[in-house]
């Protein structure tokens, strides 16, 4: 035998010299639940370690995070029933919780990066992305209520504007809408290929923002399709995107390989809800060992082609690489 492929992987000097992937905290965001009140800091009970913040312990969690190396942020608020209506009103409040948090976190850590979700659901009385009219989502009288929430997002102090709603049109439409008002420097983290998909149950529970009637497959992607994730990078670059996301991350390692190679645009992958509880039960239960499977399938996600993962696991990475 002339070949021996196993000559490299003989130590760990080795192995580690000819790694093609390796991941650190720079590639990570880190999702926030955030919650009113104060002092306040809840499990999420179907994903441990994870918790809802109020704007205080959330400041206490950005710095913990920071010091450990993390950076980038991805809040998501859990507005109360009261205040949510048909047209998601309270999403563009500047007084709310959600801006009030964007301002807060700034003006205490200017270096961290926010990338704000833009979507009606947590704010809509129907737990739809978008407008719902008899039972239907209208498409662009949603991206009017989109645009109105990204410059309210923009002026809060947000860095990148992510719209999550997966509505036709929204990337170009928030684009015109910043430009216009002078955010020509806020970037767009499109939710590109975000397919209609299971594993978003614990995020949901997490805001109470599930949707009250039917499903998301009339705007979320059906998860069959990969071509389809071509078109909607097509249009998101021309519309002025500056990042491309695929969500979820693992069952679409496919997807991520793909847009990887159709742009040149960073990619980001959303390592979602779902599939960050599925290895946390299976670890409390003595199933699987929790750290390892986390690396490694953290490092797929990189190899897949990702450049960027959001992930409920940045945090105890971190945590993983100081050790
Ligand atoms: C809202 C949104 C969702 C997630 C991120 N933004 C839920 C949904 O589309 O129903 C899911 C994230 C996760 O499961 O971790 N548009």
């Amino acid at each position: 035998m002339i070949r021996r492929p196993r000559r490299n992987r003989q130590t760990e000097a080795i192995r580690n010299m000819v790694q093609e992937t390796s991941l650190s905290t720079h590639d990570f965001i880190y999702p926030l639940f955030i919650i009113e009140g104060q002092n306040q800091r809840i499990e999420v009970s179907s994903m441990p370690g994870i918790n809802r913040f109020s704007i205080d312990t959330a400041l206490e969690e950005v710095a913990a995070c920071v010091e450990l190396g993390v950076k980038t942020f991805a809040p998501f608020p859990s507005i109360r029933e009261q205040l949510k209506d048909k047209y998601a009103t309270e999403s563009h409040n500047p007084e709310g919780l959600f801006p009030t948090l964007i301002r807060e976190i700034k003006r205490n850590f200017p270096d961290v990066a926010l990338v704000t979700d833009v979507a009606m659901d947590p704010y809509s009385s129907d737990g739809h992305d978008g407008i719902v009219i008899n039972g239907e989502i209208i498409n662009d009288e949603t991206l009017e209520v989109l645009g109105k929430m990204a410059l309210t997002q923009a002026q809060a102090g947000a860095d990148i504007v992510a719209p999550s709603d997966m509505m036709d049109g929204r990337v170009g439409y928030i684009r015109k809408v910043l430009d216009e008002n002078g955010f020509h420097k806020v970037a767009i983290m499109s939710y590109t290929a975000k397919y209609a998909s299971a594993f978003y149950g614990p995020f949901r529970d997490a805001l109470d923002s599930a949707p009250k009637a039917g499903d998301k497959k009339t705007y979320q992607m059906n998860y069959a399709n990969s071509r389809e994730a071509l078109i909607e990078a097509e249009l998101d670059t021309l519309e002025g995107a500056d990042y491309l996301m695929v969500k979820p991350a693992l069952s679409y390692l496919d997807v991520i390989k793909l847009l990887r190679e159709n742009s040149n645009l960073p990619i980001a992958a959303y390592n979602v809800s779902g599939e960050y509880a599925m290895v946390k039960a299976a670890a409390q239960k003595g199933w699987i060992d929790g750290e390892k499977i986390m690396v490694e399938t953290l490092t797929s996600i990189k190899r897949a082609g990702a450049d960027i993962i959001l992930s409920y696991f940045a945090k105890e990475y971190a945590q993983y690489l100081k050790k």
